[in-house]
Formats: structure tokens, sequence, C-alpha cells
């Protein structure tokens, strides 16, 4: 089993072949943090990790036999008033107003497997052996309260996974005010942290900055959507750690609503991260009986530095993560109409488009935005789900059965949690609008979200949109949400703190039932482009549209660090149009092919406007792609270069027994007369030979790695290679 626990020194050591997490119950009952790293070889007893020395003014909580101080102690799950005046994990009010809590261990239960959080989304197990779980159970006995911190390690993954339950037994109605999911202490503060943040049309872009004393975080307040803002997601590395060597410690939440990421650094240069759902706008009321779960934060080690970390996460959401039958399986290559027509369309105009990308070799027609109620713009038709019959006279299903007689699947856009004030929805239940009483809302793209915390809102939809999906041939389905929530006030429940989460959980209990009534569907989250893109989405939405920038070079950014932490099968990445509709670049035909094989591989543009040269392109594209889908979506992925300090963004795949690789190169800048540019490989076998399929060359896999390859000499600005590689 990996999870030992040493009866005399009270120490658990979880542990695999990667990495080490070892926590131990100290003399008040508490829970330390003694180590987590490298994977270290067990023993009784660790307690030599813990420091206990007297220190002026220090807050003494258990004062006989040793001296120990939670203000100096590296803790499980601290909470405030043990004499630590660091931020805690866990706030709870109770009756009397007092924060006060006090929770020691009770018990404990190690089990084989890995238990499902209600109501959330997680990583799982498919067998008791791939993962080992422990439960520690703790006790407050003022409030008669129980905490169950939750964790699991996976066998085969360098991850642990992390989570917190409340168990009300008490008479009082306590509120949690503060529930961390995890937190996790580290000795030293010599670390640099990496998040990604962003905006609309530029979403994760990669930011580093080193730990100084004091709180450092990132969060959102969204409401919904972990936010194109900040990424659920941060890692604190070595400074000395390089995309392939040295230590990186990741931190990623499965939960798409607001969050906390924060690091705080003692003056004693400890390093505290903690990270769960924002304690603002949060507060949940715990009766008798009743209990919270807290979302999961699945924390990644890796002494091979970042791309080791990122390839580790990839693996686990791409196979422990995702679910059904779009799991490891070729995604269908789709054209999508909303930036060929926008709102402008009638059946006609949509069947022509679908006709012309069924000829160049598209695998699925999306109807975007504008098909429902009178959505001819953005100031209305949100919440009535029911076709626009002068767009469309046949309905869904008369359309979708003639796309489906060209031999394309067919797939529909939906914006469900948000409802337009112009719409039938609104004007006969304007109370399922997220608003303060009295209060004029604040609108953003014109539009209300939805309380997709009551039931009666969200039955109402469901009904409404399986009424459409029952008798329609729809395959996939585009998830949209295009705001952010800030209004958050539910007509329907009594005490408002709950809402947020309750959102977020009527979201995913949406997303569930529409996957148990068409296990077929393949959902894609988008949320304005990539303002959702989080591991609680991937649970639902194996692929979430990466940005609304289609950009083949701003691509490049926002994938690189998109691929920090997210699988390229999760990425939506389309060719689109030119001039680019939000930078107004033109690229070539194979530099967006390039950028958008990448992803989840699609287009984005009216194939009825592309002339014969184009088209050859595209079918010569899908040729590709179709040869090196599995590869891409399978295989390791590398990052070659940095798009942000770069001349070039280069990254590679390499199939898992390193016998194909497939290396993407883009030109960022022009210069007259450049340098020799090299792109060195990685993940090669270096004994192995391997043959470059357009020249026929023969390369040592050493040589690719250390030398690399010579990339052509430039002809034009943001020219783009591929680079074939099999081994001989
Ligand atoms: C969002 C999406 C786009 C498109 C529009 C439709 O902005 O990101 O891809 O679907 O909505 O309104």
């Amino acid at each position: 089993m990996p999870i030992k626990f040493h009866e005399g020194s009270k120490t658990f050591h979880i542990y695999n072949k990667h990495l080490s997490y070892i926590t131990c119950i100290m003399e008040n009952g508490q829970m330390e943090n003694l180590y987590y790293g490298k994977a270290i070889r067990d023993k009784e007893d660790f307690s030599y990790l813990h420091e206990e020395i007297m220190r002026s003014l220090m807050a003494v909580c258990v004062p006989e036999p040793g001296l120990l101080s939670m203000q100096y102690t590296k803790q499980e799950y601290p909470v405030y008033g043990t004499g630590d005046y660091r931020n805690p994990a866990l706030t709870v009010r109770q009756e009397n107003g007092s924060e006060i809590v006090d929770f020691k261990y009770v018990s404990h239960e190690i089990y084989g497997g890995k238990k499902k959080l209600a109501g959330l989304p997680a990583t799982y197990t498919e067998s008791d052996e791939e993962a080992t779980s422990l439960d520690i159970t703790l006790h407050d006995s003022v409030m008669d309260t129980d905490l169950v911190l939750t964790y699991s390690v996976y066998e085969d993954y360098p991850v642990i996974t992390r989570s917190a339950r409340l168990v009300q037994k008490g008479d009082q109605k306590i509120r949690l005010e503060n529930v961390m999911s995890a937190a996790v202490e580290f000795p030293d503060m010599d670390y640099e942290m990496i998040h990604l943040s962003g905006a609309w049309a530029r979403e994760r872009y990669v930011k580093t900055r080193k730990l100084e004393m004091g709180t450092q975080a990132v969060q959102s307040l969204a409401g919904t959507g972990s936010s194109s803002e900040q990424n659920p997601f941060i890692a604190l590395k070595r400074p000395h750690t390089t995309e392939d060597t040295g230590e990186v410690f990741g931190f990623s939440f499965v939960y798409s609503g607001n969050f906390l990421a924060q690091v705080e650094v003692s003056t004693y240069e400890m390093t505290r991260v903690m990270m769960g759902i924002n304690p603002q706008g949060f507060s949940w009321e715990l009766s008798r009986d009743e209990e919270f779960q807290t979302p999961e934060v699945v924390m990644v080690y890796s002494d091979k530095g970042l791309n080791g970390m990122s390839q580790a996460y990839h693996r686990l959401y791409c196979d422990r993560l995702m679910r059904g039958k779009w799991r490891n399986h070729a995604r269908p290559i789709l054209l999508n109409n909303w930036e060929a027509t926008y709102f402008d369309f009638n059946e006609e105009k949509i069947l022509n488009i679908a006709k012309k990308a069924k000829e160049v070799g598209v695998e699925l027609f999306v109807l975007d935005d504008g098909w429902f109620g009178t959505r001819n713009d953005d100031y209305q038709g949100l919440g009535d789900w029911f076709v626009n019959k002068n767009k469309l006279p046949n309905g869904i299903s008369g359309l979708s059965r003639k796309i489906e007689e060209m031999g394309l699947k067919f797939g529909l856009w939906v914006e469900l949690e948000m409802v337009n004030k112009n719409s039938d929805c609104y004007r006969a239940h304007p109370d399922w609008a997220l608003q303060i009483p009295g209060k004029n809302p604040v609108r953003s793209r014109n539009q209300l979200v939805l309380d997709f915390s009551r039931k009666d809102a969200v039955d109402f939809i469901f009904d409404s949109i399986t009424e459409v999906l029952d008798y329609a041939e729809v395959e996939y389905l585009k998830w949209d949400m295009n705001r952010s929530l800030c209004d958050v006030y539910s007509a329907a429940a009594g005490y408002q703190g709950k809402v947020l989460y309750d959102y977020v959980l009527g979201v995913y209990d949406f997303l569930d039932r529409l996957l148990k009534r068409y296990p077929n569907l393949l959902i894609e989250g988008c949320s304005g482009g990539g303002g959702r893109f989080d591991a609680g989405m991937l649970y639902y939405t194996p692929q979430i549209w990466c940005s609304d920038n289609t950009d083949a070079i701003n691509r490049t950014r926002i994938q690189y660090g998109t691929s920090f932490f997210y699988p390229v099968a999760a990425m939506g990445s389309h060719v689109s149009a030119v001039p680019n509709h939000q930078t107004g670049r033109v690229t070539s035909m194979h530099t967006r092919g390039v950028a958008a094989m990448s992803g989840t591989f699609g287009y984005e543009l009216n194939p009825a406007l592309l002339n014969a040269k184009e088209k050859a392109e595209i079918r010569a594209q899908l040729a590709q792609y179709r040869e090196y889908q599995e590869l891409i979506r399978e295989g390791d992925y590398y990052r070659l270069s940095n798009p942000f300090q770069d001349n070039f963004a280069a990254w590679m795949v390499v199939s898992d027994d390193r016998s194909k690789a497939l290396v993407s190169v883009i030109r960022l800048t022009a210069e007259a007369n450049p340098p020799a540019a090299y792109v060195t490989l990685k993940g090669m076998e270096e004994d192995a030979f391997y043959r470059e399929k357009t020249t026929g060359k023969v390369y040592p896999g050493a040589a690719l790695m250390e030398a690399g390859i010579l990339l052509p000499a430039a002809v034009s600005e943001y020219e783009a290679y591929q680079i074939e590689l099999e081994r001989v």
C-alpha cells in the first residue's frame, strides 16, 4: 500500500515511485506537514523534520513537554486562533460569533481506489489498484464538527489529489466562510510562482514571479468560469528549474467557479500554498447532519522540469479526468459557421456552407449562435431554446437530417446559462435571472445570468433543449457562456451565501444529465472564447474552445500557456479566414494549419469563399491531420521554445514508443538575412535513427536532441514548418 501509517510516530507516508508526502499528528492533535517532494525511502519516524526551538514572543500551544508553536510549524490544514497568524485554510463562524476552532485527530482510513465527490467533478480510478486513498478525520468538540481531509495517490502518475469535507454533528448552525481544498507548506521560500493570466483573446499568458514575504495570489471572482483573467492553476518552481530539469510543484483546481490560489511566505521564510473556493461571496450554513464537500486539488510533483509537470497533467487529465466515448478517441474535424455568417443566415446559406465543407473533407458542421427564438443579434433570444422557423423552416431536426444526408455530422451551439430580457423566457420568469431586488442589474453582452442554482429554471431549460436534441441528429454541442456573474441573488434561495457554489454544481448537474441522456454526445466547452478553461469543465467537456482569437501567431502564445496544465486533446483550435477577424493579420493557410493542429482541429471560415488553391491546401491539411491525429492527441508533448521570448514558436509530440514524432515551428518575426536557426528536439531515442519524411534525410536521435535540425532559410514572415520523423 503506498500509504503507510506509523503508529509509534503517528506519521502518514503517502508515496509512489515519483513522490513522497509526509504528514503526522502533533502533540496537540492537529496535523503537521513534514515533507512533500521527491520520493524518499520510508522510515518509522520523520519527526526530526519538525523544528522546535524557543523564539521570543512565541505563541506556544503545548508547553509541555516540548514547545509546540503553530506559528513556526508547517501545517496540514491551518486554522485561525492557534497562535499562527498566517491565513487559515478554514474559517467557521459559530452561533456566538466566534471563529476559533480546534480540530484534533480522531481516526483515519486507508483504502484502495478513490471515492467520488458528491456533485463535483474529480479525477477518478477504474480499479482499486490504480490509487490509494486516505481519509483523516479530525474533530472540534466545541461545535461537535468533523473535518475529513482526503488524499489519493496514483500508482503511476506523480500526482496526489486533495479535498476536505465538513460534517456538522452538533446542534449549532455553523457558517463556513472559508474552506480551502488543500494547504501545503514548504520549509523555504526559494521558489518562483507561475500562473496563467490574461484577458479575452489573450488567455493564459504565462507569468512568473519570485516569491516574496507576504501574500501573493491569483483568484477569480467572475462567479462561474475560472475566467479569461486568471486560471485556477499555479506552480512553484525552483529558480534554476528549466523545461526539462529541476523541481516543480503544480496545483490545479478541479472547479469552475470563484477560486483562490494563494501563496503566503512567512517572515521565517516558510511557504504556505492554499487553493480552494474563493471566500469572497461564499458562506455556507451547516446544520446538524449536514455536510459540505470542497472541490479537488490535483497536485503534481516533477523533478523533470516544467515539461515533466505538464506531461503528468496531460496524461492524467486525458486518462482519468475526461470520460466517456471521447476519452482517448479521435474527435471529428469540424467547421463552425460563426465567423462565416455571424447571425446572418438561413437554411439555404447554411446548407451551402455545409456542402462546401463536406467537399473539402470536413467531418462535422457546427451551427453556431442565432438559430433559436428571435436571436437575430445579441440583444435577444437567450432563454428561448426553440428553433427560429423564419431562418430554419425545417427546424433543427430537418436541417440536421439534410446535413447528415450529405455525409456530415451535425453540431449545435447553445448558451443555456443565460437569458436576454427580450425573450419569452424572461418575460414569463423574470425571477429566474440572478439579480438583486430593487437594483438595476449589471449587464454584460446585453444578457443576464439564469439562476442555475434553482431546479425549476434548470428543469425548464433542460426540457426545452432536449425537445430539440431528441428529434435531431446532433452529435456535438458547443456549450457557451458569455458573461461573468455579479448580481448574485437567487429569488429561490433563502440564504444567499450558497448561491455561487450551487450555481456551479447546477451547471455540472445539467451537463451530467445531458451526457446520461446522450452518452455519445461530444460537448465542447466555451466561454467568450477560453474564459472557462479548467479541469472542472474537462470532466464533462473533453475539449474547450481555447480562445476567440484564431490568429495563428497569437495562438502560439495562448496554446503555449494552456499547455502548461492542459492537454492538446482539450484545446479547441481552428483555422480561420484572413485577414484574421481579431487582429487583421494575414498568414498563410499552412501557418494557420500548423497552429491549429496543436489542438482539436477544425475550421472557422466560409468554405464557399475559398478559391481552388485554398481548397486544395485544406484537403492536404486534412489528410495530414488525419495521419497525425492520434499522435497529436496521445503523444508526449514538448515545448521547444518560448513564444513570449523567442523568434520561433516550436513544439513537438512524440509517440509513446518514441518511433514517431511531429515537430511544428512557426517563425514569429521577419528579419532580413537572419542567422541560421536550429530547432533542438526532445524525447527521441538517443541511439535510434530517424528519417525525415519530406527530405528523406536520416538523423541519429541524439543528434536531433543535441545539435538539432537546421530550419530552411526564411522566405517570408510567419512561415511555418512541420518536420515529420519516423524511426528507421
Ligand atoms: C462566443 C464564442 C464564439 C461564438 C459567439 C456566439 O463569443 O466564443 O465562438 O460562439 O459566442 O455568440
